[in-house]
């Protein structure tokens, strides 16, 4: 009955289990670094953090409110403009009134301060940009020069420089004499 053949084992070549361990490393250290990429480098990308956590995602995105609505001067005058808090309660009244952060806005209404929002982007002090010309006689999208507002929780920090403005001008055919070259 005995007759099987008897191999010793150390001769059956396996795979050790080092290998499998690098294999098993290899892919963890590969998930963290996705993890990495997806959660916590845009979050480093972006810009300041506000006194209220508006999003502009949620708002302009998901909910798709018109930008004008908010930044209602951005065809006519020089600035956009901030929305005066009047314009949250227009909705905040009756949604969420409850929220934590929207009790916090209306303490900032009561105050009559307004809410100390930080500013984001920025032109060197000697530019004077306007709105106005480039929305309503040229016909741009926010996007052009804002980029994807509306997939951005927290808008990004962006300080506008000259070849930015030239480069467009340029493209575009728009003038590129004496306002940008002479600093005002
Ligand atoms: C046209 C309506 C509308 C206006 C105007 C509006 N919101 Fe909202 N807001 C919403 C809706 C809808 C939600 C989602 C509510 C929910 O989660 O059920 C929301 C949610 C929020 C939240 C909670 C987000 C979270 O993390 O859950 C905050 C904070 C907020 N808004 C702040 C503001 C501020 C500040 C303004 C003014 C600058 C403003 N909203 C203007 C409609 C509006
Ligand atoms: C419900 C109101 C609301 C809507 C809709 C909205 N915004 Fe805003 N926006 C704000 C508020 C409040 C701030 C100031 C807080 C901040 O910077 O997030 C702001 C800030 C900004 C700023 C930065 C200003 C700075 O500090 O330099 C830009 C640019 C901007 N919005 C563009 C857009 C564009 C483009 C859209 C449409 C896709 C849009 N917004 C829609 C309320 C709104
Ligand atoms: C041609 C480029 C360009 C386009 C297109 C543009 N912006 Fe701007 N935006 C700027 C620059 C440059 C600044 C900074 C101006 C400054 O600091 O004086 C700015 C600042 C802002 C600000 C903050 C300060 C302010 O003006 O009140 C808001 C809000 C804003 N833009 C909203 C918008 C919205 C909404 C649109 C689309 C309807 C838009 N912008 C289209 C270039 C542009
Ligand atoms: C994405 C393209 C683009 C960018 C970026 C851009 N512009 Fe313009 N700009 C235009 C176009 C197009 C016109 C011409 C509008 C018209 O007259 O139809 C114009 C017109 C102007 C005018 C003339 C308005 C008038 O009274 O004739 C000024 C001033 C100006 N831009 C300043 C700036 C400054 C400052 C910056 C940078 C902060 C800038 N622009 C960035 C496209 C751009």
């Amino acid at each position: 009955m005995n007759d099987k053949v008897h191999i010793p084992p150390e001769l059956i070549p396996r795979e050790t289990p080092t290998r499998w361990h690098l294999w098993f490393l290899g892919a963890f250290l590969l998930l963290a670094a996705m993890m990495y990429l997806f959660y916590v480098y845009p979050d480093s990308n972006i810009g300041p953090e506000q006194p209220i956590p508006f999003s502009h995602r949620l708002h302009a995105g998901v909910k798709a409110i018109d930008c004008r609505f908010c930044h209602s001067y951005v065809a006519s005058g020089p600035r956009a403009g901030i929305p005066v808090m009047e314009k949250c309660f227009y909705c905040h009244e009756y949604i969420i009134p409850l929220h934590p952060e929207i009790e916090k806005e209306r303490q900032f209404y009561e105050s009559g301060n307004g809410v100390p929002w930080v500013r984001v982007y920025n032109v060197p002090d000697h530019v004077q940009f306007h709105h106005q010309p480039h929305i309503s006689w040229a016909g741009l999208e926010c996007t052009r020069c804002h980029g994807e507002v509306e997939r951005m929780d927290r808008l990004k920090s962006v300080s506008f420089r000259m070849e930015f403005c030239i480069g467009c001008h340029r493209e575009m055919n728009a003038q590129v004499d004496c306002w940008l070259a002479c600093h005002h």
